[in-house]
């Protein structure tokens, strides 16, 4: 049996509790992790409230979570590429999810840790790393190009400043005062947050990732001469009705190697603030929750 944390019907938190499971069998081309770290993401308790039960269809009581870093437990058929004990991280399967002892993977949303990369560091790239990695992409900005990141210290927004940093793109990160030296300390210009934001960016940017919707998008649009190169996902629909565009995601296992070599190499640090044991998952969650999270938050196991 494994043991997970999730909830019982769509709702708030009082949902969420503890519950036993039988341990998920690998199909072919999937691998059963026996998890030692997973991220915790906004995604989660939006999943638990419902308003995504059309793209993410769960079967109640459904475990919270959607990424995971741990060891290959068992292969399922068809798989060549990993061993069990191999050291993994990578995106939960459709279904399963990541608050558990032991849960599913795709073998083609799954990579290698490499050893220097920590558990919990490798956990939280699939979803905030490789969204902002999936939206540099598209926006393709060439260096010395002036990107404006609304809501810059969260898990995206850290991501997001240090990959367009390594691109040598010029970045202005707008968040809370409370979040300002780790914007500047991740090289970018810090901008204040709240109404009137678009008077205080100077001079008009290239490019616009919005990661919180609302006025903070509609006033980050009044910066950006070319409204193609709006990205949201505060927002997706409201970009859309700007010009602009949600982010296309990737959560191949290139795209994920790749992260985690950039953290190996010392580029990009997810920058986990708040690491939780698994007793305390609802912690975790309540952290993220509460819209104001800075950097990654984990929950580790045993
Ligand atoms: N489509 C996708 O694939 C995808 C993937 C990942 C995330 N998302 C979505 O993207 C959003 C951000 O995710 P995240 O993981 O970065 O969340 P997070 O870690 O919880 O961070 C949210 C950040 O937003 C900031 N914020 C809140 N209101 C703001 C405002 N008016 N102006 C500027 N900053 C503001 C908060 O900082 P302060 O407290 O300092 O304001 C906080 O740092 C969420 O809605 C999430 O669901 C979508």
């Amino acid at each position: 049996m494994s043991v997970a944390y999730g909830f019982s019907e769509y709702g708030g938190p009082e949902t969420q509790q503890f519950f036993d499971c039988p341990a998920p069998a690998p199909g072919p081309g999937q691998l059963l992790v026996a998890v030692r770290a997973a991220g915790v993401n906004p995604a989660d308790w939006k999943v638990r409230e419902g308003t995504r039960r059309d793209t993410v269809p769960v079967i109640l009581p459904a475990v919270l979570g959607r990424e995971v870093a741990g060891v290959v437990a068992e292969v399922g058929l068809r798989v060549t590429k990993f061993a069990v004990g191999d050291p993994v991280f990578g995106a939960t399967a459709s279904g399963y999810g990541g608050y558990t002892d032991h849960t599913l993977v795709n073998t083609a949303s799954a990579a290698r840790k490499p050893p220097t990369v920590s558990f919990a560091d490798a956990a939280t790239l699939p979803v905030a790393a490789g969204t902002a990695y999936d939206a540099m992409n598209m926006l393709g900005l060439a260096p010395g190009a002036r990107l404006l990141v609304v809501g810059a210290g969260g898990g995206v927004g850290v991501a997001a400043l240090q990959l367009a940093a390594a691109r040598e793109i010029t970045v202005l990160g707008v968040a809370s005062a409370s979040k300002r030296e780790v914007v500047e300390s991740l090289g970018a210009t810090w901008v204040a947050s709240g109404i009137g934001l678009a008077d205080r960016v100077s001079g008009q940017v290239d490019a616009v990732f919005d990661l919180v919707g609302g006025d903070a998008l509609t006033e980050a649009a009044q910066t950006v001469a070319n409204p193609a190169a709006i990205i949201s996902i505060g927002d997706p629909l409201a970009a859309r009705d700007l010009g602009g565009s949600g982010v296309e995601r990737k959560r191949t296992s290139a795209v994920f190697a790749e992260l985690a070599e950039l953290v190996a190499a010392g580029t990009l640090d997810p920058r986990v603030a708040h690491r939780f044991s698994f007793e305390r998952a609802g912690d975790a969650l309540a952290v993220v929750e509460s819209g104001h999270a800075g950097g990654k938050v984990v929950i580790e196991f045993g």
